[in-house]
């Protein structure tokens, strides 16, 4: 049998969250996503989740399994031992159960002016970036915004205002573009209080992050460019 112990609460009903424990018998290969599904279709349909592609790529499912942030689509069941532990993201208001209010996350990332500000007139058809050029990017495109890493930083949870790794690697993406016209005023951007040097190196990030990015490196190739140019 697989037991789920899960934090749950509904603010307009409970006076503070409590574990609710759902044991039934998974499957092989089941992920935690799809045990969340078996319970919700099978034994409570008021269990509250969020979910979508089911394949790692919409970011959606993040949460806090056994321990560390993740995705429940990418967690498979038979890894932790029979006995699955679930609370929501961390340091976002909880709207019910697993569910959580990604409101604040999306606020900090739009201050990073998360798109292209061309330095150039658009041209006709495209703007044109050499093979080289794109290749600095890769290690910072392929976020999926599941908030992962913003639920695993305790800077986050004393400090509302820090504009957190998710959206400071972001803004390393477009100062590293070389068609983004915007470099000088992203790097005084970030280069406050709020910023790179609010982050105290503690690496929850780097560890949790579902798609093996790296925004501690990000962080830290920011603080450098804010330094020394
Ligand atoms: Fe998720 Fe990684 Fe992007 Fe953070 S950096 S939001 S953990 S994909
Ligand atoms: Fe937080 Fe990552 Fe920095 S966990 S303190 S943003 S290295």
């Amino acid at each position: 049998m697989t037991e789920f112990r899960i934090l749950r609460y509904d603010p307009d009903k409970d006076k503070e969250p409590h574990f609710q424990t759902y044991t039934f018998d998974s499957p092989k290969g089941m992920t935690v996503l799809e045990g969340l599904i078996y319970i919700f279709e099978n034994i409570d349909s008021t269990l509250a989740y969020r979910s979508m592609c089911r394949g790692a790529v919409c970011g959606s499912c993040g949460m806090h399994i056994n321990g560390l942030y993740n995705l429940a689509c990418r967690t498979q069941i038979d890894n932790l031992g029979g006995k699955v532990v679930l609370r929501p993201l961390a340091h976002l208001p909880i709207i019910k159960d697993l569910v959580v209010d990604l409101e604040p996350f999306w606020e900090q990332y739009k201050k990073v002016q998360p798109y292209l500000i061309p330095k150039q007139d658009p041209p006709e058809k495209e703007y044109l970036q050499s093979e080289k050029d794109r290749k600095k990017l890769d290690p910072w495109v392929d976020c999926i915004l599941c908030a992962a890493c913003y639920g695993s930083c305790p800077v986050e949870a004393t400090d509302p205002e820090y504009l957190g790794p998710a959206s400071l690697m972001k803004a390393l993406r477009f100062i590293d573009d070389s068609r983004d016209g915007k470099t000088k005023d992203r790097l005084a951007f970030v280069a406050t209080d709020f910023g790179v040097f609010r982050c105290h190196t503690i690496f929850n990030c780097q560890k949790v992050c579902p798609k093996t990015l790296d925004p501690t490196k990000a962080i830290a190739k920011l603080k450098m460019k804010a330094l020394f140019g």
